[in-house]
């Protein structure tokens, strides 16, 4: 093979085989492709596509790359669950725990935040004690004993995408639905779960800004889990707006917990809820509608609570923040964010609360910068909320006063308040379909 000639083949718009696609992975994994080879393919594939089963071919040939965890240690049908990223999403904190305490095997790896996204190990770290970083044995353990264990990505697992994600990073190639798909599918086939729960945001906060992108990444990502012989199915959730009205990691676990108790903000219990019941329902324990019956229950009377904090203890972690949430720090200092006109809250940019969280110190730029877990922002005005000038719509949490200048210009300009009480707000839907290796439910 010469990377010259599939380069040239995908420039054309051909279709490159599956022994194609296996030596140009496992050759730009032991450095034989250069990375400007590699960026020129990258380029060739964001303008040309992929054919579904190039994507297929792609996928699992980068899940091959590296470490193949085998969860066959664990007992019962393990389900993954994967968000594609937002601002203020703690679900993987509230689903995990109740779809485990209603025998769903949750054995998950999850990552760090970048940019103006959060990542789940970040926030978890923010619990004192709680360790990441565990071996697989003891992982299995866990998981057999709690039901739940999340873990950040050990070993050599999917060295492909390690590579191709850096160069796509700086080749503005990201945003290429065969390329994100390959990307995230790629990381869950080779966390060897049963099943794949996929949570695909759309809107300003998301990787894919319209529902008509979100549902074709949505239909790839579920066209390549049920290639590799797994369960799949994505729900297309909110990401317009952030979730909840906690950003940052301490402040996020403690929103997780609350929503845990039964009373979190609507909106992320309302996602919680229906993407737990895809997770139940996958493992054959119902209905769709059975099954968020089910998980209302749990977190109703605190089962799903009762299991974070046997995650957190199994974890090394101090459960007594899980189940007395008042014991975590809280920033030195605070600021509050005030509207600077009346009228109808009728967007919240959530990429613009990202950024605000991320210049408060909750956030990284580069992957070694460190983050303060105090740090945040609690929305105080949600969408289609009215304001009076002077109202406080934000604050601010951050370990340095200086930070806050900067931080709530950023805020404030995420809030589109309309001057007109009356004006209509247009109607915005918490999940807007479903998507099933047998097509899409629109809601
Ligand atoms: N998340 C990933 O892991 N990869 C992408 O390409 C995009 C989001």
């Amino acid at each position: 093979m010469r990377m010259y000639d599939l380069i040239e083949k995908k420039k054309q718009g051909g279709t490159l085989s599956r022994q194609e696609i296996h030596d140009m992975v496992r050759g730009f994994v032991d450095g034989d492709i250069p990375d400007y080879q590699m960026a020129a393919m990258l380029m060739a594939i964001y303008f040309r596509g992929m054919e579904r089963e190039e994507t297929l071919g792609l996928t699992l040939e980068m899940a091959a790359s590296g470490d193949m965890v085998d969860l066959s240690a664990i007992e019962g049908i393990k389900v993954d669950k994967h968000s594609t990223g937002g601002v203020g999403d703690k679900t993987t904190l509230v689903i995990g725990p109740l779809a485990a305490c209603l025998g769903v095997k949750v054995a998950k790896m999850s990552g760090r935040g970048l940019g103006h996204t959060g990542g789940t190990i970040d926030k978890m770290e923010s619990i004192p004690g709680l360790r990441t970083a565990i071996g697989r044995e003891r992982f299995f353990e866990i998981v057999n004993e709690t039901g739940i264990a999340v873990i950040g990505q050990s070993g050599n697992m999917v060295p492909a995408d390690k590579k191709l994600y850096a160069l796509r990073d700086v080749t503005a190639t990201v945003d290429s639905i065969p390329l994100i798909a390959s990307s995230i599918m790629s990381k869950k086939i080779a966390a060897g779960s049963d099943g794949i729960v996929l949570d695909v945001k759309t809107g300003s906060g998301a990787f894919m800004k319209s529902l008509e992108d979100s549902i074709a990444l949505a239909k790839e990502m579920v066209a390549i889990g049920t290639g590799a012989k797994r369960r799949c199915c994505a729900l297309i959730t909110d990401m317009d707006v952030p979730l909840g009205s906690a950003i940052g990691n301490s402040l996020e676990v403690m929103e997780a917990i609350e929503t845990l108790q039964g009373h979190g903000p609507e909106d992320l219990t309302e996602v919680c809820l229906q993407l737990c019941a895809q997770m139940l329902s996958m493992a054959g324990k119902g209905s769709a509608d059975a099954c968020y019956a089910m998980a209302r229950e749990a977190m109703a009377d605190k089962r799903g609570l009762k299991t974070l904090a046997a995650m957190v203890k199994a974890q090394g972690g101090d459960e007594s923040y899980i189940l007395n949430p008042d014991k975590f720090s809280r920033a030195p200092f605070l600021c509050e964010v005030r509207a600077e006109t009346e009228g109808r809250i009728v967007h919240i940019d959530a990429a613009g609360c990202g950024i605000a969280s991320a210049m408060l110190g909750a956030g990284r730029q580069k992957k070694e910068d460190a983050i303060d877990h105090c740090a945040g922002i609690r929305l105080n005005k949600k969408y289609g909320d009215e304001v009076k000038k002077g109202d406080v719509i934000g604050t601010l949490y951050a370990s340095k006063k200086e930070l806050f200048e900067e931080a709530s210009k950023k805020l404030l300009s995420a809030y589109t308040i309309a001057e007109k009480r009356d004006k209509a707000l247009e109607e915005k839907k918490l999940i807007y379909a479903r998507v099933t290796k047998d097509g899409v439910e629109r809601m």
